[in-house]
C-alpha cells in the first residue's frame, strides 16, 4: 500500500524542518509518493498568487498534506495562505496537542491537552476595511453551522481518545451575541455528550488557570482567533513551539501543519526544532491509519528527548536540525 501525499516545504525553517519530518516518515518504512509543491512569497511572481490552483488542485486530490510554514507579510502585502487554505478546502478544525515531553525543559510535568479551534470565521477570517484613514473596521462572524460542527468535533475526539472533559473557552460575557452563539451552541451539543464532562470559562481568565494549573485541562474547544493566541501559549507550557505540533481537519482533505511559524531569526543555519514537524507527521500517519509506524517514530523521538544528548538549541543543546532526524532514525 502507498499513499500519495502533498508536501509544501514552505519558507523560512519550514524546508529544513519539513526535510527532517519527511526524511523520518520515510525512514519509517511507510512508502510514501510525495507531491512536492510550493507555496508563499517565493511563487508570486511565476503564479501571480502565493497559492497557487495546483496546489489546492493537489491536495484535493490526495486528500492528504502536511504543510511547513509559510510567511505572511505583517499589516500589508498579500493575504496568508494558511487563512486561504483553510477557507478554500474548508478545513474547520485545527487540532493541536500540547504535551510535555520528558527531557523537554519546561515549568510543568503533566500537560496534555488538546486545543480544538474552530478555524474559518471569527476576526482570524480577515474580514476588514479601512474608514478613510482615520479608522479601520475588522468583522467577527460566528456562526451556528460553524460553532455546532467545532464542538461536535471537539466532543468526537475526547470520545475517541478517552478523554474526560470539555471545556469551551469564549468571551460571551461581552460579546454576548457572537461568542454567546457559540457558548449556546457548546451547551446544547454538551447535552448530548453526558459522558464527558463539559464546563466554559471566560478566554482571559482560561489563559491564568492555564498557567497556573494547566495539568487540569484536557480538551479547549474555542473560535478561532483564542485558538490562535492560546495555542501558542500552551506551547510554552510545555517546551516552546518547537514541539508542538498540529492538524487543519475538514470533512474528507486534512492539512498537517505545526504551530509555529518560519521563524526567519534562525532560518537558513539548520538549528531549528523540527520536532513538532516530525509530530505533525505522526499526526497524519495516525490519520493515514498506519498506528505501527506512527508509534515507533513518536517512541524513537521520546527516547532522543529523554536521554537529552541530541537535542536542538532552543532545548539547551547544539544538535543539528538535520542530526536531529538521523539520531531518531536511528531509535526507529
Ligand atoms: P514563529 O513561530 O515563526 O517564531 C516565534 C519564535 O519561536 C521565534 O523566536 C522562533 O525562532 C521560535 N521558533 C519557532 N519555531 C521554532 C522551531 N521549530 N525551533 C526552534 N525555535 C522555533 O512566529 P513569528 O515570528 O510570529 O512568525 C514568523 C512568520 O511565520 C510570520 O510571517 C507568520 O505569519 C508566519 N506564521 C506561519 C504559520 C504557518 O504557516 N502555519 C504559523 C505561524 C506564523
Amino acid at each position: 500500500m502507498s499513499y500519495n501525499i502533498t508536501l509544501i516545504p514552505g519558507d523560512g525553517i519550514g524546508p529544513e524542518v519539513m526535510g527532517a519530518a519527511k526524511a523520518v516518515i520515510d525512514a519509517s518504512g511507510v512508502e510514501i509518493n510525495w507531491d512536492i509543491v510550493d507555496a508563499g512569497e517565493g511563487v508570486i511572481e511565476e503564479y501571480g498568487t502565493p497559492l497557487p490552483e495546483h496546489v489546492i488542485e493537489s491536495i484535493k486530490k490526495n486528500k492528504v498534506a502536511i504543510k511547513g510554514p509559510v510567511t505572511t507579510p505583517v499589516g500589508k502585502g498579500f493575504r496568508s495562505v494558511n487563512v486561504g487554505l483553510r477557507q478554500a478546502l474548508d478545513l474547520y478544525a485545527n487540532v493541536r496537542p500540547v504535551k510535555t515531553y520528558k527531557g523537554v525543559p519546561s515549568r510543568y510535568e503533566k500537560v496534555d491537552l488538546i486545543i480544538v479551534r474552530e478555524n474559518t470565521e471569527d476576526l482570524y477570517a480577515g474580514i476588514e476595511h479601512s474608514i478613510g484613514d482615520i479608522a479601520a473596521e475588522s468583522i467577527k462572524i460566528i456562526t451556528k453551522k460553524a460553532s455546532d460542527r467545532i464542538v461536535e468535533f471537539a466532543f468526537d475526539i475526547a470520545e475517541k481518545q478517552g478523554r474526560k472533559k470539555v471545556t469551551a473557552v469564549h468571551k460571551a460575557n461581552i460579546m454576548k451575541l457572537s461568542d454567546g452563539l457559540f457558548l449556546r451552541c457548546a451547551r446544547e451539543i454538551a447535552a448530548a455528550h453526558r459522558d464527558i464532562e463539559f464546563s466554559d470559562m471566560i478566554v482571559d481568565a482560561m489563559s491564568m488557570r492555564l498557567v497556573q494549573s494547566p495539568e487540569k485541562y484536557d480538551v479547549l474547544v474555542m473560535p478561532n482567533l483564542y485558538g490562535d493566541i492560546l495555542s501558542d501559549m500552551a506551547a510554552g507550557l510545555v517546551g516552546g513551539l518547537g514541539v508542538v505540533p498540529g492538524a487543519n481537519i475538514g470533512e474528507d482533505t486534512a492539512v498537517f501543519e505545526a504551530v509555529h511559524g518560519s521563524a526567519p531569526d534562525i532560518a537558513g543555519q539548520n538549528i531549528a526544532n523540527p520536532t513538532a514537524a516530525i509530530l505533525t507527521g505522526v499526526m497524519m500517519l495516525r490519520h493515514l491509519g498506519e498506528f505501527e509506524a506512527a508509534e515507533r517514530i513518536d517512541n524513537a523521538l521520546a527516547r532522543v528527548l529523554s536521554e537529552g544528548k541530541a537535542v536542538t538549541s532552543d532545548l539547551g543543546g547544539n544538535t543539528k536540525t538535520t542530526e536531529f532526524a538521523e539520531e531518531i532514525i536511528k531509535n526507529l
